[in-house]
């Protein structure tokens, strides 16, 4: 018998009704549509309402997943919520989430906070759970509030991010050189500082100065990100390619994190792969940091823009700084 791989058998994706256009954001700090375009790509964004948490997103989208994997919450056994945006900081997400959908009390549940590239790593932490054999049903989530820890004062972040939550329901298929052919993830560490909320941790809690100094919401260098971002990005493309001995012609489509246009325009390059095989997206959502990917992702096979057969790749990077990519046959 072939062995056993992660196959999506569903996805599902969710964004809040809210749109804030570049138009709106300019009323709000000294920036311009123009500005925001041509730097980022990013024309609007969707704003969860004031009552809406993370988990609401999550919910609708896992709604969404499920239905097209033609599954039950009931089927689920394990549940992983890549986010940094949690209802609250403790419990997880997940385990509200699990409530809310009605999946069953034995099913694992736990969150994963590896920012923008929390989706591959939750894939990947999924796909190594159901080849232990101890699982059948994972339903992987990407799901964030970004507007919940933006500085809406900041006009160098308020600016790129969004809210939405993307879905996939994982089981196992037997049939040969199908689902998830490979992964790789890693971190640069030591430049975790460029991206990051500064207070309201165990290193340094928030005190009645930091939160009126903003310093408990999303900080970014962004020049510095920028050039990591290409680099690793485009790093965690070939290694994976070469560790599959693919080459990037045979990639019929490069869902990469939706950050910035010009990101996905330098990569495009550097991979001498055209525009025309990414899906983009972040024109209408900015990013939505993990659930970014599987927005794309869902909306990419519902435009049929993935066959039978195709080779996808998965392409994040994030906070941390992290980096993720996956190889995906369908
Ligand atoms: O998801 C995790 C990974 N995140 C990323 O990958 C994000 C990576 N970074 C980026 O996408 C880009 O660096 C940004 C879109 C954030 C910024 O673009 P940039 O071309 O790197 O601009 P910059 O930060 O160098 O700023 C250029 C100028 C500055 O003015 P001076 O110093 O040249 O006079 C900024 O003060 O633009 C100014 N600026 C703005 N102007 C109008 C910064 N933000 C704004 C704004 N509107 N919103």
């Amino acid at each position: 018998m072939a062995t056993a791989s992660t196959i999506i058998l569903g996805t599902g994706s969710y964004a809040p009704a809210r749109i804030l256009t570049n138009a709106d954001l300019a009323k709000m700090v000294d920036t311009s549509d123009e500005w925001i375009r041509t730097r980022s790509g990013i024309r609007e964004r969707h704003i969860a309402a004031p009552g809406e948490a993370t988990s609401d997103l999550a919910v609708a989208a896992a709604r969404a997943a499920l239905a097209d994997a033609k599954l039950q919450p009931k089927d689920i056994d394990l549940l992983i919520v890549a986010t940094v945006t949690p209802d609250q900081p403790l419990p997880a997400a997940s385990c509200a989430i699990q409530h809310k959908l009605g999946i069953p009390t034995h099913a694992a549940c736990f969150d994963l906070n590896a920012a923008c590239s929390g989706f591959v790593y939750a894939l990947d932490t999924a796909s190594a759970m159901l080849a232990s054999g101890r699982y059948r049903h994972a339903l992987v989530i990407g799901a964030e509030k970004l507007s919940a820890i933006t500085n809406w004062k900041d006009r160098t972040t308020c600016v790129l991010f969004g809210d939405g939550a993307g879905a996939v329901v994982l089981g196992v298929s037997h049939e040969p050189g199908v689902g998830l052919l490979g992964t790789k993830l890693g971190a640069y560490g030591d430049s975790a500082d460029l991206l990051c909320i500064p207070r309201g941790g165990s290193s340094n809690p928030a005190t009645a100065e930091s939160i009126a100094a903003g310093d408990h919401f999303i900080q970014m260098k962004g020049k510095e990100v920028f050039k990591i971002a290409v680099r690793a990005m485009e790093e965690a493309a070939r290694d994976i390619l070469e560790q599959q001995g693919l080459h990037a012609d045979q990639i019929a489509l490069v869902i990469p994190h939706q950050a910035n246009l010009r990101i996905i325009e330098s990569i495009s390059q550097y991979l001498e792969l055209p525009m025309e095989r990414f899906y983009v997206n972040l024109e209408r959502y900015g990013n939505t940091s993990s659930a970014s990917i599987p927005i794309a992702l869902d909306e990419a096979r519902r435009a049929g823009r993935i066959k039978r057969g195709d080779i996808t790749l998965l392409v994040a990077f994030g906070a941390g700084l992290t980096y993720g990519a996956a190889l995906v046959r369908w």
